[in-house]
């Protein structure tokens, strides 16, 4: 277990120290508070303007800053559930009075789709019902973008290595260069062992099918996006989506 004995640090399992003010300390929090969150369900507990939306807040800051870059003309996001994270997008893009975004789910819910519609940024979004990897949605997808449009995508669906592999085989063409493709969710690699997690998760993640399909395609490299702002020590991601910036660099 940790502890911070008298003098502020954080003692380890191993008897090891760390000053509680060192990045180290910070890492070794957050690896035990992401992993405590995910036992709690913590990702559960949040909403965006009224719907729930399952990310970590920090996450959410993070894609924020590399929105609000790019300012994309299009964000295409597979996985809606209960449409939190389609109303944040729609909320930047209303912010930044640039973009739209293409959400699609292989089940949209009626509840769902009714809050979102009657949501006052549901002009921002547009929602297409079917399996992110069917060639017909992908090529409905493929209506809502124009030619030299700044096209950001988030896959945020089954998280199998195999469906994510896919969707960035799939949905990699849509993305402008400079842009990113985000394979979210990587931290299930991480919790292999906790409550809702299986053991193939060590390599059954979105995280390795990102690592492969840059392998696969030089046109693309995983990166992690430059803090825009950091006058602290930390300059590490606390984050759900390790290694899951893929980079589109030509
Ligand atoms: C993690 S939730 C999405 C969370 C949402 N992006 C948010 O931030 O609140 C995953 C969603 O993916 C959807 N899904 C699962 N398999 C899918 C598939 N093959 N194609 C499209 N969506 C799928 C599920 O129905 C579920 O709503």
């Amino acid at each position: 277990m940790i502890q911070i004995d008298e003098a502020n640090n954080l003692v380890i399992k191993d008897g090891k120290r760390y000053d509680i003010g060192s990045p180290e300390a910070f890492k070794i929090i957050s690896d035990v508070w992401i992993r405590s969150g995910w036992d709690t369900k913590y990702v559960y507990s949040f909403a965006w303007m009224g719907r729930p939306v399952i990310q970590l807040p920090e996450d959410m800051i993070r894609i924020q800053e590399v929105i609000f870059d790019i300012k994309p003309d299009v964000i295409i996001e597979t996985g809606i559930a209960h449409g939190g994270s389609l109303i944040f997008y729609a909320s930047l893009c209303k912010a930044i009075e640039k973009g739209k975004i293409v959400g699609v789910d292989i089940e949209i819910r009626p509840h769902n789709r009714e809050a979102i519609e009657s949501h006052f940024l549901s002009p921002y979004i547009s929602m297409i019902e079917g399996s992110s990897i069917d060639a017909d949605i992908v090529s409905q997808v493929g209506k809502h973008v124009k030619e030299n449009d700044t096209v950001l995508v988030l896959l945020d669906s089954n998280h199998s290595y195999e469906h994510v592999l896919n969707e960035l085989k799939m949905y990699s063409n849509f993305v402008s260069i400079g842009s990113y493709i985000v394979a979210t969710d990587g931290i299930m690699e991480y919790v292999v062992g906790a409550p809702r997690s299986a053991p193939d998760w060590a390599t059954n993640n979105p995280k390795k099918a990102a690592e492969d399909f840059v392998q696969e395609n030089p046109d693309f490299i995983i990166v992690e996006p430059k803090f825009p702002f950091n006058e602290g020590q930390i300059s590490e991601r606390v984050t759900y989506w390790p290694s899951a910036y893929i980079k589109r660099i030509k």
